[in-house]
């Protein structure tokens, strides 16, 4: 525990949990870590349903040692989760914090990304005390090497995309996969490597959108002039974004220019669902162990992250401040190692 880190002067006795933005597999993990070490703390605990929009409704129900039984292996939230644009007015930040009080909540775990942190910051602004673990697919959160949810999204899209690569192996193609990151491409990237892609498009990367679709082109050129007859190019859902008509009109274009035959694939919220990996289920319940921890110490307003492996906190507002580095190596080492 870091020691700068704000110390409120009385001993936390309730807390209340919710999980907030896109569902990510092992929010509930360290749903069950926060709750079962707050209880063997002495802290009661209150599960708020459907993240802030729960704040606001009053969705609050207490939670005990039985209530997160046996959902350690399962995907998606049991809080549920939702994107709420009430909470993001002044009038519905006041009544979560309101409704909070009047159930004698102390303070706040907010599970969730870099939204959800700038919700917690946001009560924390207003006096409201807040820890935040990183519960996203999208690996985007600037204060933390590793997010809850990243693994398993990675594992899932690298799993479908294999059975892609039959086909494309059977049929002389070429497939342009849309892999989920928001803006980011932290998940794009390590699915390109782990799913032996012939190329990847992320947001980080792209100055010139055509550019780079003809230097992918280049490459399957290239290819196809050493006997390769299927490629698997993985494209960013950011990349997408920027240009019009997605990894459709990407396929397309890549088909003119190549002669390759090719078709588009966008893996979509699947990569979002199932059970998490056995990585996610650990640093879940590491990470909500440590945040029940700081709780317990009367520690509060701060991020609980992953550091090469060691669970540290730092301050939200920095946390929130900070730019995450593009991962330059791993795009290099792509380029290099893939045909
Ligand atoms: O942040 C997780 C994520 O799955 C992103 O990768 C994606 O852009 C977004 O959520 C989709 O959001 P929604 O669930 O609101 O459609």
């Amino acid at each position: 525990m870091t020691t700068e880190a704000a110390n409120t002067d009385k001993i936390i006795k309730r807390i209340a949990v919710l999980t907030s933005g896109g569902d990510a597999p092992g929010m509930n993990a360290a749903v069950r870590s926060v709750v079962r070490t707050a209880i063997t703390e002495g802290i009661e605990v209150f599960g708020v349903d459907r993240g802030y929009k729960g704040l606001i409704n009053k969705d609050f129900h207490k939670m005990t040692m039985n209530s997160v039984s046996d959902i350690i292996n399962s995907g998606g939230t049991v809080l549920f989760t939702a994107r709420s644009k009430e909470f993001e007015t002044e009038e519905g930040m006041q009544k979560a914090i309101e409704n909070m009080r009047e159930l004698g909540i102390e303070a706040l775990v907010v599970i969730g990304g870099d939204g959800s942190y700038r919700g917690a910051n946001d009560l924390v602004k207003r006096g409201f005390p807040c820890v935040c673990l990183p519960g996203t697919i999208d690996n985007d959160i600037s204060s933390t090497d590793y997010t809850i949810g990243f693994d398993t999204a990675l594992n899932t899209a690298i799993d479908m995309i294999d059975r892609i690569r039959d086909s494309a192996q059977s049929h002389d193609r070429c497939f342009v996969v849309e892999v989920m990151g928001r803006r980011a491409g932290y998940l794009a990237l390590r699915t390109a490597i782990g799913a032996g892609a012939t190329d990847v498009l992320v947001p980080e990367r792209i100055e010139n959108i055509e550019a780079s679709i003809e230097s992918v082109c280049e490459k399957i050129r290239d290819g196809v002039a050493i006997g390769k007859n299927h490629f698997i190019i993985i494209v960013a859902e950011g990349v997408s974004k920027m240009y019009e008509g997605g990894a459709d009109r990407i396929a397309k274009v890549i088909e003119s220019k190549t002669g390759v035959e090719t078709r588009a694939d966008i893996l979509g919220y699947s990569q979002r669902g199932g059970r998490p990996t056995g990585q996610d289920r650990v640093n879940a319940t590491r990470m909500g162990y440590y945040a029940a921890k700081l709780l317990s110490n009367g520690v509060v307003n701060r991020v609980v992250s992953m550091d090469n492996d060691v669970v540290i906190d730092i301050d939200i507002e920095k946390a929130i401040q900070a730019k995450k580095p593009f991962e330059a190596d791993l795009f290099d080492m792509v380029k290099q190692v893939s045909v």
